[in-house]
């Protein structure tokens, strides 16, 4: 949570070692990989009869060359070609791992960065994505029968990666602005901060949260609630996962800009920079389909970020019908809002819709679509809850 963390005192007192599991606590650093760590800081003309790499004159790939949209092209040359398709260090490629570094320094500026190793100095580590990235973190923390704090609703991939762990998954609600601090003390009253710190405590050992354009809702924390979560964080000393894909999918902080100037004239930025008005623009062109076709039939808030509108249908009390029955038919669909909750018995009148990859032409059909669907469900009486000629917005 990096707008607020410099603000903290006492974040190097953390005693990190307590969170791991028995699995993670019983693994030992490779002797090898601190050789390997040793001979990417040596001179070229090291001769290394040391490590058993494969001989890099045996691959393929020769060289690459990639055009870019803007008609550049990248070349990857023979010798950094060997350097990616041979062994590394497990983090990554070194100069790639510096690179990010960098980029999560200027970005984020972690106090971490000037920690010694032991307290807990910043680190990074390359994945395949986010959810590998996830599942490293969860496999790591958590053992059966842990208490652990999501928001809810929640982006149904963490669930799938945290459930077979058994653990006790808690939600903590959300609202248009993300996770409520109000709320998560709430759900942390049957503890006690002064007994947290105990080994027979089972307090919560951290809390997972999509803090940017969150999937499924949309919304982002406000540095407020940031603030708030993180001081309930440090009283109840459990750790913060931030899942953050759509960080650099805001649509309305001035933030690249200044980078850029930070930063020098760096493709990455200016690329990351033409991506989020892109999806500006998308986001724009279903808010206004929305406001075309589901004008009193449903609510939704303005996300400010990612790709995701949060849509509550009126008058209906579960979507999955509406949504794969219905809608369906009319050849659109959406992800159902109980795809997103922790106890899938529970009725969910939510659908996400995700702005993404369609045009805005078949954005505006789609959204048609459902407002017809959800027409139909009303009036076929399957899922009417109190439902009356006053809130009937067919007309
Ligand atoms: C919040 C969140 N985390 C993680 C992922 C998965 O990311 P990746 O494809 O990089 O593993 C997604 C993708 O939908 C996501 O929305």
């Amino acid at each position: 949570m990096s707008d607020h963390a410099d603000a903290q005192p006492g974040i190097a007192d953390i005693n990190y070692s307590r969170f791991l599991n028995s699995v993670s606590a019983a693994r030992q650093q490779s002797t090898m990989k601190s050789l390997g760590l040793l001979i990417s800081k040596s001179p070229p003309s090291l001769i290394n009869l040391c490590g058993g790499v494969p001989n890099s004159s045996t691959y393929p790939f020769k060289k690459a060359s990639i055009t870019m949209h803007d008609g550049s092209i990248i070349e990857i040359e023979e010798h950094l070609m060997k350097i990616a398709l041979n062994y590394s260090l497990s983090q990554g490629v070194p100069d790639l791992v510096s690179w990010l570094k960098d980029l999560q320094i200027r970005v984020h500026n972690p106090p971490t960065v000037n920690y010694s190793p032991e307290k807990g100095q910043m680190e990074l580590c390359i994945t395949n994505g986010c959810l590998e990235g996830l599942s490293k973190v969860f496999e790591m923390l958590v053992s059966p029968g842990d208490n652990i704090l999501v928001s809810d609703p929640v982006f149904e991939g963490a669930l799938r990666v945290l459930k077979p762990l058994g653990c006790n998954i808690i939600g903590v609600p959300s609202d248009n602005q993300g996770i409520i601090p109000r709320a998560l003390k709430e759900v942390l009253s049957k503890w006690r901060p002064e007994d947290v710190r105990k080994p027979e405590s089972r307090s919560p050992k951290f809390l997972y949260t999509v803090p940017t354009g969150g999937n499924p809702i949309g919304m982002t924390l406000s540095t407020e609630r940031k603030k708030a979560i993180y001081q309930i964080a440090r009283e109840y000393d459990f750790l913060i996962v931030e899942d953050d894909p759509y960080f650099y999918l805001q649509f309305t902080k001035v933030m690249t800009l200044q980078l850029l100037y930070q930063w020098g004239h760096d493709g990455f930025l200016e690329h990351t920079d033409r991506v989020a008005e892109f999806y500006r623009l998308q986001r724009d062109a279903i808010l206004l389909s929305a406001d075309r076709w589901l004008t009193g039939l449903a609510e939704w808030q303005c996300p400010h970020a990612g790709m995701f509108l949060w849509i509550k249908i009126k008058n209906i009390k579960d979507t999955e019908n509406l949504i794969l029955e219905k809608a369906l038919k009319k050849e659109v669909i959406f992800a159902p809002g109980n795809c997103y909750t922790i106890d899938k018995s529970k009725p969910c009148p939510y659908v996400r819709a995700a702005f993404s990859s369609c045009s805005p032409e078949q954005i505006d059909q789609g959204i048609q679509r459902l407002a017809m669907a959800i027409r139909e469900e009303i009036t076929s009486g399957e899922e009417i809850n109190g439902f009356t000629e006053e809130n009937d917005c067919s007309q």
